[in-house]
């Protein structure tokens, strides 16, 4: 039987066609960077699933009686037991997105000689590691460096890899492991229970506190529950409550599965931690119930908190990637396998083996699916994650992957659809396509800014 979106279509917005040409015109205007496209110009946006979610008709309704008191607001309690169900910690600290918590996060426990190391950081999450002067380990299993080759929790940490830093650098070097749910800088890969259970015995045998970037944690929990025999017939909510009993603490942007449009918090279990945290809050977001968000904000993500472990939904997202996923291989374009929970990953370093590294075929990549079909994707790659070496030649990243990011409710079965025909489509002619090479760049995080040009 076909699944079906859990959901019917009460509100719309119109999408705006534009023709080849004005793409052309449109991306050269915008330095062959996405980022740098107005939204009315692009057709099917995939730049992101954050903050791009469409709302319930119960969130909305939760926006009309939001408590916009400065302190103590109705609805920040709301918020408070929404999160405190969800992951058992006794602490929440409201902020206003992901980023915020995990500035307020590092600026406190990070400096200069101290390691946080991880199964991969987002990017955000990196800068502000590196801002605050420490460094930012990614240690990934080895299967989730292939991004061809499918494995079922392809985000889990190498607990090898992790007990052999720790003894080398010193623990007392390391104040935090955080485990990135599900690992979007991998492929929206999951990480399974059974890894945070080993890992969490390795931080505790150090001393070393563990935690979640929660982002995700509902599409973590659904692949815990699909691929992990043990957890076959427990509700998500269950798997969320042992996956987050594990962690001292969880930073999450509540733009990704609390289906909110701005939002994010702490979570944690010592107090001490809090106090420092609230104290930064207060200079930077704001008081502590409220933290950067109206208080309609905080009852949007409360009641999104509780929606998005529904199974129905869960199995819907879960499927609509998987369904563009198989699309694609069935064509034979190389993407990450298996499918990811919030995207699909193209490899484009197998998509175009003409073009190195240090002509970026990730975001070659991006801008000819734009050109071709109004699509708008982000290059996870050189771009984003290369740094240069004292000569300065560019160290590559990793992987060179375009992310297709599918917005949550947003997007229906034919608008999938069009996407893999395009990609097909730019697949059978990507001989055609040339490398880039950057005209401007920003010290920290170039890619949202950068300036690039075709190498003719
Ligand atoms: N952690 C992860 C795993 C993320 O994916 C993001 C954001 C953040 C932290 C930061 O949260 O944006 O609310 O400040 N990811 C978005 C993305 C931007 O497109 O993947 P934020």
């Amino acid at each position: 039987m076909t699944i079906i979106e859990p959901f019917r279509i009460k509100s719309v917005e119109p999408i705006l066609f534009t023709t080849r040409e004005q793409r052309a015109a449109i991306l050269e205007k915008a330095f062959y960077n996405a980022f740098l496209i107005k939204a009315d110009d692009v057709i099917i946006d995939l730049l992101t699933d954050s903050g791009t979610s469409a709302m319930s008709s119960a969130q909305w309704a939760g926006i009309m009686i939001g408590d916009e008191s400065y302190a103590g607001s109705n609805s920040f309690f709301r918020f408070e037991s929404a999160v405190q169900e969800m992951t058992g910690m006794p602490i929440v600290i409201p902020t206003h997105q992901g980023r915020a918590s995990e500035k307020i996060l590092f600026s406190i426990i990070g400096g200069k000689g101290k390691y946080i190391v991880s199964n991969t950081l987002f990017d955000t999450t990196r800068a502000n590691i590196e801002v605050s002067g420490a460094e930012g380990v990614d240690l990934l299993c080895p299967e989730g460096k292939l991004p061809q080759v499918p494995a079922p929790f392809k985000g889990n940490m190498d607990v090898e890899a992790l007990e052999k830093f720790i003894q080398e650098k010193g623990a007392e070097h390391i104040p935090l492991c955080m485990i990135t749910v599900t690992n979007n800088s991998g492929g929206g890969q999951p990480v399974s229970m059974q890894n945070i259970r080993d890992v969490k015995k390795v931080c505790t045998q150090y001393g070393i506190p563990l935690f979640i970037d929660a982002c995700r944690f509902a599409e973590n929990s659904y692949f815990i529950k699909l691929r992990e025999k043990e957890f076959a017939n427990v509700s998500v909510p269950a798997i969320a409550r042992e996956l987050f009993s594990y962690a001292d603490g969880c930073t999450m942007s509540a733009k990704k599965d609390a289906f909110a449009n701005i939002g994010g918090f702490i979570a944690l279990r010592d107090e001490a931690l809090a106090l420092k945290c609230r104290n930064l809050l207060i200079i930077t977001d704001g008081f502590p119930t409220y933290g950067g968000l109206a208080g309609r904000d905080l009852e949007a993500i409360a009641i999104g908190l509780h929606e998005v472990m529904d199974e129905h939904y869960l199995q819907y997202r879960i499927r609509s990637i998987e369904y563009l996923t198989e699309k694609l291989i069935a064509e034979g374009v190389p993407v990450m396998q298996p499918a990811g929970g919030h995207a699909v990953y193209i490899d484009a370093k197998a998509f175009l083996p003409h073009i190195p590294s240090d002509q970026y075929p990730g975001q070659a990549l991006v801008g000819a699916l734009y050109l071709e079909g109004g699509i708008r994707g982000v290059e996870i790659g050189s771009l984003m994650f290369g740094k240069y070496d004292d000569a300065g030649q560019l160290i590559p990243s990793m992987m060179e992957l375009v992310r297709l990011a599918i917005p949550r409710r947003v997007y229906t079965q034919s608008h999938i659809d069009y996407v893999a025909e395009v990609i097909i489509k730019v697949f059978k002619e990507r001989h055609q396509i040339k490398g880039l090479a950057i005209t401007y760049e920003a010290p920290t995080l170039r890619h949202f800014t950068a300036r690039l040009k075709e190498i003719s």
